[in-house]
C-alpha cells in the first residue's frame, strides 16, 4: 500500500517572513512528523511545497497508508511554531487529493462505486483509489483506510456473488412416517385459527394457535432453559442506531427494519392541522403526518442477542456468573420480509427466545454439547419431529454483510441450524426444509465491539434463536391440526385446549 497525499492548509495570515521563513521551518518538522508517523520500516517524504500568500500547499508521499497522520502530526507541529514564533495559526487544513495504490485479491467484474468524491482505476489486481476533498476530520476519522476496506470488500463480493450459502449436513433424526401433507397456515386458515394480520406480514392468532405457541414457549424453556439454568431478562423492543451500528446489522441489512419514528411535538396545538383534516376527510393525511414525526430514531427488533450485548457493554464478568446463562422472550421480532413472506413460517413478526451466553470458549463448547443434547430430547421425544441440523455460513457474518464462511473445518465458531422436514413441500431429498431453530457460537466479535471482559481468560458469546412460529409449523405441517395425531408428549404439555370458535 502506498500513499500520496495533496494538501492544502489556509493560515490565518501571510507569513512575513514568506517562503524563505517557512523553508526554515518546513522540512525539519516534515522529517520529525513523518519519521513518528509512519512507524518503523516504512519511508515517506514531503515531495514539494508552495506558500502563495496564506495559502500552504503540500504533496506528501508514503510507503504504506499511514500519509494522512503524517499530515495531520505536520500540520500539528506547524501550528505550535507558526503560533509561537509568528503568532499564526492554520485556518483549515484539507487534502485535496488523496492517493492510495492497494492490491485487491481478484480484478473486479463490474464497476466498484464509493458515496464519497473520487476517483479509482484498476490495473488487473491493483487499484488506484484517489480520495477527493478530504477535510481534517475526515483524514482525522481514518476515512481513507474505511474507503480501502470498502473498495477490498465490494471487489470480494462480485467475485462471491452467487455463490451458494455453505451448508454442510451434521445431523440427521430418523425418518417417521407422516400422513398429512397440507400446508398447515392454509388448513388453519380453512378452520379460522388465523387472521392475515392488519398490517404487512402478520399474523392474528386465535386463541387455539395461541395455546400451541405457549405450549411450545413452556416447552422450550422447561425442557431446554431450565434445566440449563438460564435466567430470563426483559429487554427493551426498540434497538438504537449505536447499537446495530456496533453488531454490523446497520450496514448489513438496512433493508430490513422496521424503523421507529416519533413525533416531533406531543402539543396537540402543532397537530391541529393533522386532526382537522382527519376529522374533514376521514383519511390519513399522509402528507402533513410526514412533516410532523422525526426521521427514524431506532428500529423495531430484529434480533434480541445484540440489545442483551448493549446491557453488558463495558462490564467486566466476575468469574462466578461464567458462562452467564440467560434468555429474553419479551421483545419481538421484525423484519421487512418483502417477497419472501410466507404462511406462518415467513412472517414479518415473530415470537422468539433467544438465549444468549457468554463465557471461556471451553464453557461455550460444553454449553453447546448440552444444549443440543436438551433440543434432541425436545425434538425427538416432545414433538417428534423429523429434523436435521446443519453447519451454515454463521448468521453474524450473513447479518452484518460479511462475505465467506468461517471455520467450517474447525466448527468452534459458527452456526448450526435446526431444519424441519415440511411434507406438503413434497419428497423429502428435494423439498426445502424449514429452519427453524439456530445456534451460534460467535467467539470474540461482540464481546469486543461491546468491550465486554471477563474477570479471567478470553470471554467469547453466543446465542441460540428458538423461533415459536417455526416450531409451531414444523410440529403443524407433520403432524396436523387433528390432536389425535400428536404425540403423547406434547399432548399433555398441552393440557385442556380452547374450543375452536365457530363463525356464522
Ligand atoms: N441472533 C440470531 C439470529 O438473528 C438468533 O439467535 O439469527
Ligand atoms: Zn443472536
Amino acid at each position: 500500500m502506498r500513499g500520496e497525499l495533496e494538501a492544502e492548509l489556509i493560515l490565518s495570515q501571510p507569513p512575513p517572513g514568506g517562503h524563505a521563513a517557512l523553508e526554515r521551518l518546513l522540512p525539519g518538522l516534515a522529517e520529525e512528523a513523518l519519521s513518528r508517523s509512519l512507524g518503523k520500516g516504512a519511508t515517506g517524504r514531503v515531495v514539494s511545497w508552495t506558500l502563495e500568500g496564506d495559502r500552504l500547499t503540500l504533496t506528501l508521499t508514503a510507503d504504506n497508508s499511514r500519509a494522512h497522520q503524517a499530515l495531520l502530526a505536520l500540520a500539528r507541529r506547524l501550528r505550535e511554531e507558526l503560533g509561537r514564533r509568528e503568532k499564526i495559526g492554520v485556518r483549515s487544513l484539507r487534502a485535496i487529493r488523496y492517493r492510495v495504490g492497494f492490491d485487491v485479491p481478484e480484478p473486479p467484474t463490474g464497476p466498484v462505486t464509493l458515496p464519497v468524491p473520487h476517483e479509482l482505476r484498476f490495473d488487473g489486481t491493483a487499484a488506484t483509489l484517489d480520495l477527493l476533498d478530504l477535510d481534517e476530520e475526515a483524514l482525522r476519522d481514518n476515512w481513507s483506510d474505511r474507503a480501502v476496506a470498502l473498495v477490498d470488500e465490494k471487489v470480494r463480493r462480485q467475485h462471491y456473488r452467487g455463490k451458494e450459502q455453505y451448508w454442510k449436513l451434521l445431523s440427521q433424526s430418523p425418518q417417521r412416517e407422516l400422513t398429512f401433507h397440507e400446508d398447515p397456515t392454509e388448513a388453519m386458515l380453512r378452520r379460522n385459527w388465523l387472521k392475515n394480520g392488519p398490517t404487512k406480514g402478520k399474523w392474528y392468532l386465535g386463541p387455539l394457535p395461541a395455546h400451541l405457541l405457549r405450549t411450545m414457549e413452556r416447552i422450550a424453556v422447561e425442557e431446554v432453559l431450565r434445566p440449563l439454568g438460564f435466567e430470563e431478562v426483559i429487554q427493551p423492543h426498540h434497538d438504537s442506531f449505536d447499537i446495530l451500528l456496533r453488531t454490523g446489522h446497520l450496514e448489513g441489512l438496512p433493508g430490513e427494519f422496521y424503523y421507529v419514528t416519533e413525533p416531533k411535538s406531543r402539543d396537540p396545538a402543532d397537530w391541529e392541522r393533522f386532526t382537522d383534516l382527519v376529522k374533514i376527510t376521514r383519511k390519513v393525511p399522509e402528507g402533513e403526518l410526514a412533516q410532523l414525526v422525526s426521521p427514524p430514531v431506532a428500529v423495531s427488533c430484529y434480533a434480541q442477542c445484540p440489545t442483551t450485548y448493549w446491557w453488558l457493554s463495558g462490564r467486566t464478568l466476575a468469574q462466578e456468573n461464567l458462562p452467564l446463562k440467560i434468555f429474553d422472550r419479551a421483545a419481538i421480532s421484525n423484519r421487512y420480509e418483502s417477497g419472501g413472506r410466507h404462511g406462518l413460517e415467513r412472517v414479518d413478526e415473530f415470537h422468539r427466545i433467544e438465549p444468549v451466553y457468554l463465557g471461556t470458549p471451553e464453557q461455550l463448547l460444553e454449553l453447546r454439547k448440552q444444549l443440543l443434547a436438551r433440543y434432541a430430547h425436545v425434538f425427538d421425544r416432545i414433538l417428534e419431529l423429523e429434523w436435521r441440523t446443519a453447519w451454515v455460513t454463521p448468521f453474524y457474518m450473513a447479518q452484518s454483510g460479511e462475505v465467506g464462511v468461517e471455520d467450517e473445518t474447525q466448527r468452534v465458531k459458527g452456526t448450526i441450524d435446526f431444519e424441519a422436514y415440511l411434507p406438503y413441500r413434497g419428497p423429502r431429498d428435494t423439498a426445502e426444509w424449514l429452519e427453524f431453530q439456530n445456534l451460534s457460537i460467535v467467539g470474540d466479535k461482540y464481546t469486543r465491539a461491546f468491550t465486554i471482559k471477563a474477570q479471567k481468560g478470553e470471554l467469547w458469546s453466543g446465542c441460540t434463536g428458538i423461533g415459536l412460529e417455526r416450531w409451531l409449523t414444523a410440529f403443524l405441517a407433520q403432524r396436523g391440526l387433528d390432536p389425535t395425531g400428536w404425540p403423547e408428549g406434547f399432548r399433555k404439555y398441552a393440557g385442556e385446549l380452547p374450543r375452536e370458535i365457530k363463525f356464522l
